[in-house]
């Protein structure tokens, strides 16, 4: 199968229409998007991403009206942070009503559902009669997609069409949050805080983030985000070694004064370095290293979000 690349929405309708598979941008990341209704459709997704089927997806929708009949309620906690932060990076774990397929939520009771805040993809949803599954448009366990050429680097043959919509400018995937009894929880670190998110209910979230054993969102398995170099920390025992042809990556600055370098942030601002995150990572990936270090960052706001991925990404080159 050729992938295309183009602007060309009313070709990305017809092909969801007709239960093919298209990536979309977001503003988080680029999504692999299908009818969340059609089975036949969904499976595509799991196919082209190598993704098991135990994994469930989220449903992203125009607006809360279009959101309703596919849930039980949206209990008062949780409205007051979708009000403030939707359309936005934010995706909410809730009872799911019977038209919502057991592949969308592997059989869970909850469904995951988000209103993107990207134009085009607004626009798209707007104009469809079902909302669209859409996982990260990467390889299962691979750096996620910032940019229309790292979906077609990862998924040409494998998909017909990618939606043209820039770079993302959040960067890393949404902030999933739930109910535990009466209170809010999160489940996975996203491009919004959980300061942000503190602000909003007035107490600390609960984390329910970290579970090797029961992955029940993607982003809680030990081993994900990863590039195929391996990557490293740079920490304070680090050594040169100059027999492997090494890349480094930094938060703001570089301070060990080596060649092959990319630095996220010169003014260190973590939304910047959020941004461009995956971007360095992919851009690192093509250059045939040997290595690649980064820096970890402050433990705080997005700096918490990014050092998870980090974790996830760098654990398989653990020794
Ligand atoms: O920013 C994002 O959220 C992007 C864009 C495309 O919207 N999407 C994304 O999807 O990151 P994905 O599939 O790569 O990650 C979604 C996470 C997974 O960890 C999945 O297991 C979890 O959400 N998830 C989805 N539905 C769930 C459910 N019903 N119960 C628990 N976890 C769920
Ligand atoms: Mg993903």
């Amino acid at each position: 199968m050729k992938t295309k690349v183009g602007s060309d929405l009313d070709y990305a309708i017809k092909l969801l229409n007709d239960e093919e598979i298209v990536a979309i941008p977001t503003e988080t990341v680029y999504g692999l998007a299908a009818n969340g209704l059609k089975e036949t459709a969904i499976r595509k997704i799991f196919e082209a991403k190598g993704r098991p089927l135990t994994n469930p997806l989220i449903l992203h929708f125009p607006n809360t009206e279009a959101i309703l009949p596919f849930i039980l309620e949206l209990p008062e906690e949780l409205k007051k942070i979708t009000d403030k932060f939707w359309p936005g990076s934010l995706t909410v774990l809730l009872e799911k009503s019977n038209l919502v397929p057991d592949i969308i939520t592997a059989g869970h009771q909850r469904v995951a559902v988000r209103i993107p805040n990207h134009s085009i993809t607004l626009d798209l949803l707007s104009r469809l009669n079902f909302p669209l599954a859409a996982p990260s448009a990467n390889p299962y366990g691979k750096i996620s997609p910032t940019k229309s050429e790292h979906v077609l680097k990862q998924l040409a043959g494998k998909i017909p069409y990618i939606l043209e919509g820039g770079f993302c400018n959040k960067g890393l995937e949404s902030t999933i949050v739930g109910m535990e009894g009466n209170q809010v929880a999160i489940y996975r670190l996203g491009c919004i805080s959980i300061e942000q998110i503190q602000k909003i209910i007035g107490y600390e979230p609960k984390l329910q983030i970290t579970s090797e054993n029961s992955p029940l969102t993607s982003g809680m398995v030990k081993h994900h985000y990863a590039p195929s170099t391996p990557l490293l920390f740079l920490d304070s025992d680090f050594k040169i070694n100059n027999a492997k042809k090494t890349g480094f990556i930094f938060f703001q600055k570089d301070f060990i004064g080596v060649e092959n370098k990319i630095i996220l942030s010169v003014n260190g601002n973590l939304e910047e370095a959020a941004q461009n995150l995956y971007d360095a990572l992919h851009s690192m990936d093509s250059e045939k290293l040997d290595l690649i270090y980064i820096e970890r960052f402050p433990e705080t706001e997005l700096g918490r979000t990014i050092n998870d991925r980090l974790k996830r990404a760098t654990a398989k080159f653990e020794k």
